[in-house]
């Protein structure tokens, strides 16, 4: 019995400090969606112009007011979470730098961007939901331009369990929060 207790004890604190870690990690690039859909509307990022094939370049639903936002958002959050490990010495989370919660917070929008791209060419209307792409945009976006100016932040940080974790939590909150700002009306489609 005493033994059962010291392994499920050994099993889930480890996987419970890694959802926290994936999650504390994942912060700055999951703030900007949100508040891009609160907060934008106004002029579109493509202005409007339409890309050979005819189709909007990105689509109504990417604008410059969702982008300063969002992205100002997901830093303010980063900015929050770098004063708390500070303040409070919470040297057991991993930590972010004014880099990387930039990075991640413009990053998110930017492969939220990048997928109404390809979306579009493919022919689907704004608002269409894309499986997968759609949950997995701000991850591939942040990790992507991570690797380009952050390397080794996203090495040391992103290690295969937490990436796991990550791929597992965020079409969960994804959805969770797409729920909420349906139910709120702030969003069109719950996804
Ligand atoms: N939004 C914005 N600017 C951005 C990103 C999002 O204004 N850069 C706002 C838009 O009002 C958008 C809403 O947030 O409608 C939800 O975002 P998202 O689901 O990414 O856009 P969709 O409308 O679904 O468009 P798409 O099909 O291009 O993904
Ligand atoms: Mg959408």
């Amino acid at each position: 019995m005493e033994c059962y207790i010291i392994s499920a004890e050994s099993f889930i604190i480890p996987l419970l400090s890694t959802l926290l870690a994936a999650f504390w990690i994942m912060v700055p690039a999951y703030v900007p969606n949100p508040v891009a859909a609160l907060c934008g509307g106004g002029t579109p990022i493509d202005f409007d112009r339409n890309y050979s094939d005819g189709r909007r370049l990105l689509g109504d639903g990417k604008t410059y007011r969702g982008l300063a936002f969002g992205v100002l958002a997901g830093i303010a959050a980063g900015a929050l979470q770098i004063w708390l490990a500070g303040t409070y010495g919470w040297t057991f989370l991993p930590q972010q730098t004014a880099a990387s919660i930039v990075i991640l917070a413009f990053g998110a929008l930017l492969g939220d961007m990048a997928k109404s791209f390809v979306k579009r060419r493919l022919g689907k209307d704004r608002g269409q939901s894309w499986l997968i792409a759609d949950q997995y945009d701000l991850v591939a976006g942040a990790f992507i331009l991570m690797l380009v100016f952050d390397p080794a932040w996203l090495f040391a940080t992103i290690t295969l369990p937490i990436l796991i974790t990550i791929l597992i939590l965020t079409p969960i909150l994804h959805r969770a929060v797409n729920i909420l700002g349906f139910l709120c009306g702030v969003k069109k489609e719950p996804w």
